[in-house]
């Protein structure tokens, strides 16, 4: 391919228009899309209420930057911490970049990190360390000083978590790595565990937030994290994210930075989500999405885990399946060659979603 770098794994589709569950490419062929723009387009692909406010915000101010404080910034952060229960928010343009801010404000104590086997976390270096899989190939050494432990595993969490440790950063359901589910008391023991050595519980929420029918997953779980990172759905596909914590864990004023991270355009967006979110009663609708979603996927012979609109089934013939789902107007991923994986925007219809099952079980080999 020319002029765009060769990084992604593409689909070889030119994409040119969306509208909530669809996308059309540039010849005109629909595409229903599972993937939701990989967990971005939350309230539906060009949602005219987000739109609008895109629209507003851009004649009114884009980025007067950071060294002010800009008022769409300043209400998102409000409202953000408020949905967390946390007191204080520091705005990033990316997941990846939320976990590098996650990573910096943790290692005030030491350097010692605990991630999870199959988690994923980000592909910056500092982000990258904490990732564990392939990914990694080619880029290390990386960060020092990185524990990996299994996921789900709390005895192995309480070896590895000692006295010298600055976090535990762990998404509360893996996402890229296959969408694994922790048991019920995963999360508790974890946070017990860091609580005893004085080390930070970080969340990397970028893309569990607003999906499974709660604002963040960990509320399922009975837990205060001490810090959490998001991004993926906060301003529909605008880039945003943000990182959630106590005040007393907050820098010191130089201490980190971001040029474009709380651009008043992103907050905005990011702001009229929130208003779809709870006008549209999209938690409740997530719950009744799923239900509905996982019977249509059984009936098909798959066996979907999940919470809300974030469902993953194994198939032995995934990447097949996921050809032939393109070839007839269906979009899914698929993780590690082995799991389809589903992050539809919350406000898929169900007659879309119902056909788009439907043409996934027709396209098993
Ligand atoms: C859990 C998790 N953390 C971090 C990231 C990195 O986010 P980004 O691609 O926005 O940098 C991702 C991306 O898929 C993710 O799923």
């Amino acid at each position: 391919m020319r002029f765009l770098s060769n990084a992604f794994n593409r689909t070889g589709l030119t994409m040119t228009k969306a509208q909530n569950a669809t996308l059309w490419d540039e010849n005109g062929q629909r595409f229903t899309d599972l993937t939701g723009g990989i967990g971005t387009a939350i309230v539906g692909h060009a949602n005219p209420h987000v739109a609008k406010a895109i629209q507003r915000q851009c004649t009114q101010m884009v980025n007067a930057s950071n060294v002010h404080i800009q008022d769409t910034q300043l209400k998102l952060a409000e409202t953000l911490t408020e949905l967390s229960g946390t007191s204080c928010c520091f705005l990033t343009n990316s997941g990846t970049e939320s976990m590098e801010t996650a990573i910096k404000l943790s290692r005030k104590k030491s350097k010692h990190l605990v991630a999870c086997h199959k988690g994923f976390h980000g592909r910056t270096l500092g982000a990258l360390s904490l990732t564990h899989s392939t990914y990694r190939q080619g880029f290390e050494p990386l960060l020092p000083h990185v524990t990996h432990v299994p996921f789900n595993d709390a005895d192995a969490l309480q070896d590895a978590v000692t006295k010298d440790t600055a976090a535990f950063v762990v998404e509360p359901i893996q996402g890229e790595g296959g969408i694994h589910l922790p048991d019920s008391d995963y999360l508790k023991h974890a946070a017990e565990i860091c609580e005893k050595n004085d080390a930070l519980l970080v969340l990397d929420e970028v893309q569990t937030a607003y999906r499974t029918g709660n604002w963040f997953a960990f509320q399922h779980f009975g837990i205060a994290p001490d810090v959490v990172a998001t991004a993926k759905p906060l301003a529909n596909g605008l880039p945003l994210g943000a990182v959630l914590y106590r005040e007393d864990l907050d820098f010191s004023p130089g201490a980190h930075g971001s040029t474009f991270g709380g651009n008043a355009v992103s907050c905005a967006a990011a702001l009229a989500v929130i208003d779809v979110m709870k006008n549209q009663h999209l938690h409740a609708r997530t719950k009744a999405t799923h239900k509905n979603l996982t019977q249509k996927l059984e009936s098909i012979g798959l066996k979907p885990r999940g919470m809300g609109l974030m469902l993953g089934a194994d198939h032995p013939h995934a990447k097949k399946i996921q050809q032939n789902a393109q070839a007839r107007g269906v979009l899914v991923s698929v993780c590690h060659n082995e799991t389809l994986r589903l992050l539809p925007p919350l406000t898929i219809e169900g007659k879309t979603l119902d056909d788009a099952v439907q043409i996934l079980g027709e396209c098993q080999p």
